[in-house]
């Protein structure tokens, strides 16, 4: 089956599918998207993803008047005719096509595309065993980093070097302060409480962030939104991460320093669990 790819309302191979040069996205990054996790055929937390790409829409004053129920199906007309059961589903809305200038055009569309890729969540379930490490690398990026924007060269770097490194992500340092990572938000476990940074305009509102919250106060646990530092993290009991890509992995090695005994802890553990198990209920999946 070839793969597709929905661009301005037309389906089309994604091989001949493309945008005008003189997109706002590709010449100012003057664009928002999202990523969401596809599993048995069903979009995890369309409605939070919906909201969040709204608020970022509203934030840059682009004008979308495409409404949540017939964009909804557009994007699952778009899952069926890619025909995968677990994908992820990436949407990516700009100013428009406009002769090249910074002021925003009179009059221009926004231009709506939207990838389907297939995608391994098995792995992710797999690594709560074992875990996974990280780097840290100085957060370069602007400052509402709150808006999800095509604009992730900060980022791309960050997780170069991870890679580079051996490592899973980097996480942003602004001082000694821990933001975030470079596609997923961070946490750490001391003494029970499970700290993460606050939102605002310093970090992304993870929708997996947010359902991590509501998991761990239903399960009693305490959270704790507060800015963190590198050295509270290497002294953590536990430290994780969440994306949509990644719902919750344990993180082991920052820096190439164990946390705690090194491997992935308790209160992780029952909070993979307990993600895994809404992703089920929400989806039907299993893995
Ligand atoms: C910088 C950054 N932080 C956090 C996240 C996690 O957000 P979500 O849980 O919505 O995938 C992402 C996801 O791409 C990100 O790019």
């Amino acid at each position: 089956m070839p793969q597709l790819a929905y661009v301005n309302g037309r389906i089309q191979p994604l091989a001949d599918a493309s945008l005008h040069v003189e997109d706002r996205g590709t010449q100012f990054a003057d664009a928002v998207y999202e990523v969401c996790a596809v599993l048995a055929g069903r979009i995890l937390d369309w409605q939070p993803h919906l909201d969040r790409l709204r608020r970022n829409l509203a934030e840059l004053s682009i004008d979308w008047p495409m409404a949540d129920g017939p964009f909804g199906l557009q994007a699952r007309r778009l899952i069926a005719a890619n025909g995968h059961e677990d994908c992820l589903l990436y949407i990516q809305i700009s100013r428009g096509t406009a002769r090249r200038d910074h002021a925003f055009p009179g009059a221009a569309a926004a231009n709506v595309v939207m990838t389907v890729r297939r995608f391994d969540f098995r792995q992710r379930v797999a690594q709560l065993a074992s875990g996974v490490a990280v780097i840290t690398q100085p957060d370069t990026r602007w400052r509402r980093v709150d808006i999800k924007t095509t604009g992730l060269l900060g980022n791309v770097l960050a997780k170069q070097a991870a890679r580079a490194a051996g490592a899973f992500e980097a996480w942003l340092l602004h001082g000694e302060t821990v933001r975030e990572g470079s596609s997923t938000n961070a946490w750490i476990i001391k003494d029970g409480r499970i700290i993460t940074h606050p939102t605002g305009t310093e970090i992304l509102p993870g929708i997996a962030r947010n359902s991590l919250i509501n998991l761990a106060q239903a399960a009693q646990l305490v959270v704790e939104e507060r800015p963190f530092t590198l050295a509270e993290a290497k002294a953590a009991d536990e430290a994780f991460l969440t994306s949509t890509t990644a719902p919750i992995l344990p993180v082991i090695r920052i820096d190439g320093q164990a946390i705690a005994s090194g491997r992935p802890g308790p209160i992780t553990t029952r909070l993979g669990e307990q993600v895994w198990a809404e992703v089920a209920r929400q989806t039907g999946w299993r893995a």
